[in-house]
């Protein structure tokens, strides 16, 4: 169907079902958190971050698998600029909400490869003063490029180191929309097919 994919790594209902699992997990364990805190911190401290715009997909299907009062707040990461297959690094394209004091945040990803974007946002989260920060991503590489160690608290797959696309993640601002998991051909994901960007960056977030 897509000339660039190679194979299928997970299925639409893979993904679905274990998003259902990460949702009732991380429900209980945010219930129990605030039970624990003795309703000092209410149901309605649950702060959502979904790191755009890669998590879009795994946020809209997880938050629906969450039956508790939250909000979302999305922030935006800029890592990989245009026919990237590499991060290039980690910069923040916007603010992260400056409200999130004694809030119970969960930030949300589609990857995490080599740590700088939710390092980064994650730091930031952090010197806001919440009452507790989570972690969850719907896949993890490999260790071999991780830059920045990072606890994910919620990981959906583990995945060999291969670029993959759908399920919201890009490559060069397609492929979000599949709603399976899958991997570029080899030539693509190396750049030789067309090429990979040299300059011209995109100014929108590419994360
Ligand atoms: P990190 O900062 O290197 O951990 O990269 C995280 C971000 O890079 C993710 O939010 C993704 O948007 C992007 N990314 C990392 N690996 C892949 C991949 O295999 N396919 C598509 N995007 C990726
Ligand atoms: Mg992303």
């Amino acid at each position: 169907m897509h000339a660039d994919l190679d194979r299928t790594l997970l299925t639409g209902d893979q993904i679905a079902s274990r998003v259902v699992e990460i949702g009732r997990t991380l429900s209980a364990d945010l219930e129990r958190q605030i039970a624990r805190d003795g309703g000092e911190a209410d149901a309605s401290s649950i702060v959502i971050i979904p790191i755009m715009t890669g998590a879009m997909i795994f946020t809209a299907d997880l938050i629906r698998q969450m039956p508790l009062k939250l909000s979302l707040r999305v922030v935006a990461v800029s890592s990989y600029p245009g026919q990237s297959t590499q991060s290039k690094g980690a910069k923040l394209a916007g603010e992260i909400p400056s409200d999130l004091a004694g809030k119970h945040v969960v930030i949300v990803d589609d990857i995490l490869d080599s740590g700088q974007t939710l390092g980064l946002v994650r730091e930031v989260v952090a010197g806001r003063g919440p009452a507790s920060v989570r972690i969850a991503v719907l896949l993890r590489k490999p260790g071999q490029r991780r830059v920045r160690e990072v606890h994910a608290d919620y990981i959906g797959f583990e995945i060999p180191d291969e670029f993959v696309v759908g399920y919201g993640l890009d490559y060069d601002g397609y492929y979000r929309n599949l709603p399976q998991i899958a991997t570029l051909k080899p030539e693509v994901a190396a750049g030789t097919s067309g090429g990979l960007s040299t300059g011209a960056e995109r100014s929108e977030p590419g994360a």
